[in-house]
């Protein structure tokens, strides 16, 4: 393929760019306000009013579904459109199916938000919606990748830049995950019945949350990260090779560690065993990944001091590095003994979460928002760095005080007397975790605040003013810096 004539301008959809881009500060909102709930409750569970739908059990998948598929999807719809679009110097493929792709996903979000509180559930963890939803992601999880690919089809350059490939195979990923693990028999419009039994479905169902893990939350996050670091440090990723062996070793090494999550199980242990190699072998793709971002940096370090998106960019990858590390340790059998069914997973998931996944997401918007908008910067660049400040404390104190939560609670359910009888009860040792919850209380209260502090930036940037035509037009001297 050639590249486009210099004189012609290029058009990009981006409305549907910039419904997503906002979507994924209102969920973002909403999804982690439930958080905090969740916490007050687990502090003091009369707040639960004994209002059936306000009940901890009803809210804590809304919690996941809120944050993981509303925030992270609509942010990840944003960031991949727009990616794929700027790297491949082509408009969208079909862009009425991309809008499609986005009414779809928002009714699946209230869908969402209305049959979970209600109770309804398949049962399983991060696919809890049941049947004619679940067919719904599949309409619109496929027209997606048909959007998606079909763009990098009509390519105008020869290269595909590796931030497609992350998105591509996050794409391809789910669609199979979602697809085999929800595979069910309807019994009405609102129960089924899983076609796996015993062991079986649990592996199945591990199998897809694990690789949730690494496609959903891990892959496309990464392929934010390929576009937007480099941009914002104004050059090439440090090591184009690197970033190609990275994407191998992780897709091929991603698939096999499932097992972690059913440790001392009846799955058989040769099984469980695999989980735990594959896991330890997953940190060497995850740390080259996060190198290759964090490097991309050097010689320009003071870049760090000056730009507070930098800020969002790079700590994301620590906390990325430090979830990887901590996950493989976790994998270990003897470690997961004492880990298992304690804060310390909730801990693990939140530097994930709250440090890779929510502050890559934010440093991505607050580049891509102005953009999308016409606006050389943000409203206000003390706000970014005020959310910059209320989110990193706030992930330090959520995942500290769930860390040592967790450890004494393995401690203490495991200790036993001379005679063989347990030293604590169940009881003594959930008070003993009661202040540390307070604590991540205050965190998760914190890094909701800052994410209000976004939500007002954002609001201010996109004022009427500053509202660009339906598609922008870009000229070859804008692509100069693009990315190849
Ligand atoms: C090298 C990478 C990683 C490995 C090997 C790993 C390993 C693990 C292990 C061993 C557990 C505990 C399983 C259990 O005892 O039940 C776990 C839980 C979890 N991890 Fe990771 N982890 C990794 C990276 C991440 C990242 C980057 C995120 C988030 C963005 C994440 C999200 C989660 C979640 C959500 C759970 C809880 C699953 C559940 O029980 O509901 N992990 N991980
Ligand atoms: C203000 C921010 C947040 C707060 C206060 C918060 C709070 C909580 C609480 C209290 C739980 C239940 C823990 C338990 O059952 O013991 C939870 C679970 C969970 N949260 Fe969050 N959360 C926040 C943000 C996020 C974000 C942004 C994500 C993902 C992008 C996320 C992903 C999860 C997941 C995957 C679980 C289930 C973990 C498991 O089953 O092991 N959270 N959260």
């Amino acid at each position: 393929m050639s590249a486009s004539p210099a004189s012609t301008p290029l058009q990009y959809d981006d409305e549907v760019v910039r419904r997503f881009a906002l979507t994924t500060v209102l969920w973002g909102l909403v999804g982690m306000a439930v958080g905090v709930l969740l916490a007050a409750q687990l502090l003091w569970p009369a707040l639960n009013f004994d209002i059936p739908w306000l009940t901890y059990s009803r809210l804590r998948p809304l919690h996941t579904n809120a944050v993981i598929f509303a925030f992270g999807g609509s942010g990840l719809f944003a960031t991949s459109y727009y990616i794929v679009q700027r790297t491949c110097h082509t408009a969208l493929f079909l862009p009425r199916l991309a809008m499609f792709t986005f009414w779809g996903w928002q009714a699946v979000i209230v869908a969402a938000a209305i049959t979970l509180p209600m109770g309804i559930t398949q049962g399983k963890e991060y696919a809890e919606l049941e049947w004619p939803i679940d067919l719904l992601i599949a309409i619109v999880w496929v027209s997606y990748a048909v959007v998606f690919f079909g763009t990098i089809v009509k390519r105008k350059v020869d290269h595909i830049y590796v931030a497609n490939w992350f998105f591509g195979a996050y794409i391809l990923t789910i669609a199979v995950l979602h697809i085999v693990n929800n595979l069910s028999i309807p019994f009405s419009l609102t129960k089924s019945y899983s076609i796996y039994g015993g062991s079986v479905d649990a592996m199945v169902q591990w199998w897809y949350g694990h690789n949730a893990v690494g496609f959903f939350l891990t892959a496309g996050f990464l392929g934010m990260m390929y576009y937007f670091i480099p941009k914002q440090v104004g050059r090439p990723i440090y090591s184009y090779r690197l970033s190609i062996v990275h994407f191998w070793a992780l897709i091929s090494t991603y698939m096999w560690a499932g097992p972690h999550h059913l440790m001392y199980t009846s799955l058989p242990d040769w099984v469980q065993s695999l989980g735990m190699v594959f896991s330890l072998i997953l940190l060497a793709p995850s740390w080259g990944g996060m190198i290759n971002g964090v490097m991309t940096l050097s010689g320009a370090w003071h870049k760090l001091r000056e730009d507070p998106i930098l800020k969002f960019l790079i700590v994301s990858l620590s906390f990325y590095g430090m979830s990887t590390f901590e996950g493989p340790m976790m994998s270990i059998k003897t470690v997961n003994a004492l880990s298992h069914y304690t804060d310390w997973t909730i801990g693990h998931v939140h530097s994930g979460a709250l440090g890779w996944v929510g502050l890559i997401t934010m440093g991505s918007l607050y580049a891509l928002i102005p953009k999308l908008y016409g606006k050389p910067q943000m409203h206000s660049i003390p706000a970014i760095n005020l959310h910059f400040w209320l989110a990193t404390i706030g992930i330090v104190l959520y995942i500290v005080a769930m860390w040592i939560a967790g450890v004494m609670q393995g401690l203490m359910w495991r200790a036993v007397n001379d005679d063989g009888s347990l030293t604590y009860s169940f009881v003594e040792a959930l008070v003993a975790t009661h202040p540390f919850y307070a604590v991540r209380l205050a965190g998760g209260a914190l890094y909701l605040s800052g994410m209000v502090v976004m939500a007002w930036n954002v609001w201010k940037t996109v004022q009427p003013q500053s509202q660009p035509s339906r598609a922008r037009v870009v000229s070859q001297a804008d692509l100069a810096g693009a990315i190849k």
